[in-house]
């Protein structure tokens, strides 16, 4: 595969990662995991990383930090994910990538740093006081990628900004050393669902973060929950659209069919031709039947799992000497390019 700057050949590889913080939601699921399972199912080489290092760029209670990264691991695997196909683990047990991370440190700019979108946001007005590891986030995160040259990497589309920088990085350092040894990395941003909204404010993206539960469908909410939550979701007074141009300016019906899209796996035209016409009183219910349907199965899988976090934490350890076969042999190189004598 040639890359997009016209370089080096690399082979198709895939990596992604989730931050082991608070709740895996809706959003996650369908922007992020059940394209990660598309993905190993299509037979690509896929990583894929709990980032818990990401996670400790803002507070986490460590107790509360084990337990969301055996519970995120759980979640991958309920959603289709396959420890023997596919690499898992979590982030801090392959030094690689921390490795990496302190190069990039030398080679990413303050300025890019200080344009990136979920910097501003998370930082706020407060910046003198966030950390230096959330300014230094993106560095990392391009080190996560590229330290096993993956190709390609799906993501939401809240991580676009994120993937152009890990593209710069790698543009900036094979230009300053005068190699073609990162790859290009293509982001994957794709489907109905690369940013579900809020259920109470369609202008707004579902997060861990929001302080309303009701904003949000987590991955172990019960059926009852989750169908309380469709029932309750902001919507307008009209009936739906049969052709996706009547859902411009109507963001909360926008963001409840394409959540019915990318669960059914059809497309919105499909949907809307099918369902336009109905009122959301009939509409609600039958997504609500949906998504217990598709997320149901999924969060009981993940408590089933929990009950054995001795296994998880098997998993992860495989995982983990997996992905450092990977990165070793690309660190070392990396340092032999820098000038490290070893
Ligand atoms: P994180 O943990 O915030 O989110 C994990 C994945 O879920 C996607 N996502 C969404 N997709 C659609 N709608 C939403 N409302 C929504 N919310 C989240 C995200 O786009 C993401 O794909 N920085 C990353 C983690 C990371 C990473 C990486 C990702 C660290 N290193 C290397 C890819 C490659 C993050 O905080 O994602």
């Amino acid at each position: 595969m040639t890359d997009a700057a016209g370089g080096a050949e690399f082979t198709p590889r895939v990596f992604s990662g989730i931050q082991p913080s608070g709740n895996l939601h809706l959003g996650n699921y369908l922007g992020a995991l059940k394209r990660f399972v598309e993905a190993q199912n299509n037979g690509i080489e896929s990583i894929y990383c709990m980032v818990d290092l990401h996670a400790i760029t803002v507070w986490q209670d460590p107790a509360d930090l084990r337990n969301a990264t055996r519970e995120l691991a759980a979640g991958f695997i309920a959603a289709g994910l396959e420890p023997q196909k596919s690499i898992l683990f979590n982030q801090s047990q392959v030094a690689e990538h921390t490795q990496l991370a302190w190069i990039f440190n030398c080679v990413a700019r303050m300025g890019w740093m200080q344009r990136m979108t979920q910097w501003k946001d998370k930082a706020g007005k407060n910046q003198q006081n966030a950390s230096l590891g959330l300014f230094a986030y993106p560095s990392l995160m391009a080190a996560d990628i590229l330290v096993y040259h993956a190709t390609h990497v799906p993501v939401g589309e809240d991580q676009k900004q994120h993937l152009e920088l890990t593209r710069d990085i790698a543009i900036k350092f094979n230009h300053d050393y005068g190699v073609e040894f990162f790859p290009i990395t293509e982001p994957v941003i794709e489907g109905a669902a690369t940013r579900v909204m809020s259920l109470r404010d369609g202008e707004k993206k579902m997060s861990k973060s929001d302080t309303s539960d009701a904003s949000r469908i987590n991955m172990t909410d019960d059926a009852d929950t989750i169908a309380r939550k469709i029932r309750k979701a902001k919507t307008d007074p009209d009936a739906l659209p049969s052709e996706a141009k009547g859902l411009d300016d109507r963001p909360e019906a926008r963001n409840l069919v394409n959540i019915y899209a990318a669960l059914s796996e059809q497309s919105v035209a499909a949907v809307l031709h099918e369902l336009g016409g109905k009122q959301f009183s009939g509409f609600k219910p039958m997504l609500a039947d949906l998504a217990v349907a598709k997320l149901a199965p999924i969060s009981s899988e993940m408590a089933r799992l929990m009950q054995d976090k001795a296994e998880i934490d098997r998993i992860l350890q495989d995982g983990a000497a997996r992905a450092r076969a990977i990165a070793t042999p690309i660190l070392d190189r990396t340092y032999d390019i820098v000038g490290m004598v070893r």
